[in-house]
């Protein structure tokens, strides 16, 4: 994890902060992981869906009521399309596979992203598992897939200008709640901590808005070597960090 030093002054374990409520996470190197084994892709985005199985589990055992996960960017519709076909194949597998045991388990199901370009029967899949899972509140499990913030916030805005067109709004009643409401993750609260796993420093476009506050860690690690003990890592990290929001802290 990239850490600099000194981290913050809460260091002290008498101070540490309340754990995070909501987890945002980067599930980056699943294709890393794979050559460094010699194998195809496509087998280290199936070993990124096991990981994420283990996420879900760690996030609702450690308390989170939100847990964000980035499936599918905008941009990584430029990768050759038998990898698309497989990244959806997965998904389509996911849910299919675990709808039932994360229904069991209390887990809502939300997906954040476009719905131009996905196929009609993958669209189907996520509106059942959405529309089954919805009334859970265990841990609210929102799926990035098609997604990328700057359309997010490009669809907000169009959102708020009919409503403009339409005579319903005020240029000046805009507001950052409103546009907060506007946004595909606006039924959950920003998230406190973003992670991005294999080493990259980027953040590839995703919560541009709703992450502008949150924590960020880096993590060295292949998406599909992250265990839940690399979670409690990140969370611990976390509450030893110093959010000052612009203010002086505590
Ligand atoms: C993350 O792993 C999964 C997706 C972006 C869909 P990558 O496929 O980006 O893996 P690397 O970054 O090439 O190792
Ligand atoms: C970000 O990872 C998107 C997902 C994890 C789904 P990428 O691998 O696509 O990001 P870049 O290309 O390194 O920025
Ligand atoms: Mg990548």
């Amino acid at each position: 994890m990239s850490e600099p030093k000194p981290s913050s002054p809460n260091a002290d374990v008498a101070t540490l902060r309340s754990p995070p409520k909501h987890v945002a996470i980067i599930m980056d190197g699943n294709g890393r992981w794979a050559k460094a084994r010699g194998l195809p892709r496509a087998l280290g985005h199936k070993a990124g869906v096991e990981a994420l199985r283990g996420a879900v589990e760690a996030a609702r055992d450690l308390g989170l009521t939100h847990l964000t996960v980035f499936s599918f960017s905008t941009e990584n519709w430029n990768r050759p399309q038998t990898e698309i076909d497989a990244l959806f194949d997965l998904l389509r597998l996911f849910i299919k596979r675990d709808l039932a045991r994360l229904h069991k388990d209390g887990v809502q199901i939300r997906i954040i992203g476009a719905r131009e370009g996905l196929s009609t029967d993958i669209l189907d899949l996520v509106d059942q598992a959405v529309e089954t899972t919805k009334d859970n509140t265990r841990l609210t499990l929102n799926i990035a897939f098609n997604y990328g913030g700057r359309g997010e916030l490009v669809a907000a805005m169009r959102e708020i200008a009919r409503m403009v067109e339409a005579g319903k709004l005020k240029a000046d009643q805009i507001d950052e709640a409103m546009v907060s409401r506007m946004i595909w993750s606006a039924d959950s609260p920003d998230p406190d901590l973003v992670i991005r796993t294999s080493g990259e420093l980027r953040l590839s476009n995703f919560l541009l808005w709703s992450g502008a506050y949150a924590e960020l860690i880096f993590m060295d690690v292949w998406w599909p070597d992250f265990t839940r003990e690399s979670l409690e890592k990140a969370i611990d990290a976390f509450r030893r960090r110093d959010r000052r929001f612009g203010g002086l802290g505590d």
